[in-house]
């Protein structure tokens, strides 16, 4: 696979965003929302980099794109999320891509009354954007390929992988023959 952002690169991303976040909320409590699951690797590495007192917790967004369903069809869950009534809210995903995830995601906080809500995600694909909505802290822009590693899956898998990569042509030829492979046991 291309290698897009090593490691180091990616630690050092996150670094600089967690001082940016840090500015922001100086003085004041975070309640940190990860969206589950492309975030887990980042949300694990950024509360690391805050160094002020924050609540964590997590909701759900999974887009179905099945047969009876249409593309940006989103299931928010929200059943997991601790209470953010009255509170400082910082949204974690993992690529802001057309943008509806992020845009559905801060609307439905809006149910809960939180005081605020921002957002920050590890990856903004350059071109894509299909919604109005900004984040308001983003560590990367990247071009528009399709990437895998540090949390971003492709059918659940690849989000171990410790950097960033571009799904290439010969490597879904791989991962179809491991699937399939797979099946066969
Ligand atoms: P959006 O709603 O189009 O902004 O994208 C929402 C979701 O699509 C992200 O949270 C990811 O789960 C997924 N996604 C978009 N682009 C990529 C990619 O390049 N690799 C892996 N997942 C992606
Ligand atoms: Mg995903």
């Amino acid at each position: 696979m291309k290698t897009l952002l090593s490691k180091e690169a990616l630690h050092d991303g996150v670094a600089a965003m967690a001082r940016e976040i840090e500015t922001t909320y100086e003085g004041r409590q975070l309640t940190i929302v990860g969206v589950l699951t492309g975030s887990v690797v980042l949300l694990a590495d950024l509360i690391r980099h805050i160094d002020q007192p924050m609540r964590v917790g997590v909701i759900q967004a999974s887009s179905y794109r099945g047969a009876t369903t249409t593309r940006g069809d989103l299931i928010i869950n929200s059943e997991l999320m601790l209470d953010i009534t009255g509170r400082d809210v910082l949204l974690v995903d993992d690529i802001f891509d057309t943008g509806h995830t992020l845009e559905q995601v801060v609307e439905k906080l809006g149910d809960f009354n939180p005081a605020s809500v921002r957002s920050s995600v590890l990856l903004r694909k350059q071109g894509r954007q299909e919604v109005s909505y900004e984040p308001d802290f983003v560590a990367f822009e990247i071009p528009d390929e399709f990437v895998v590693g540090y949390g971003l899956d492709y059918e659940d898998m690849y989000r171990n992988l410790p950097y960033l990569a571009a799904l290439e042509e010969d490597d879904l030829k791989r991962h179809r023959e491991l699937e399939k492979q797979t099946q066969a046991l």
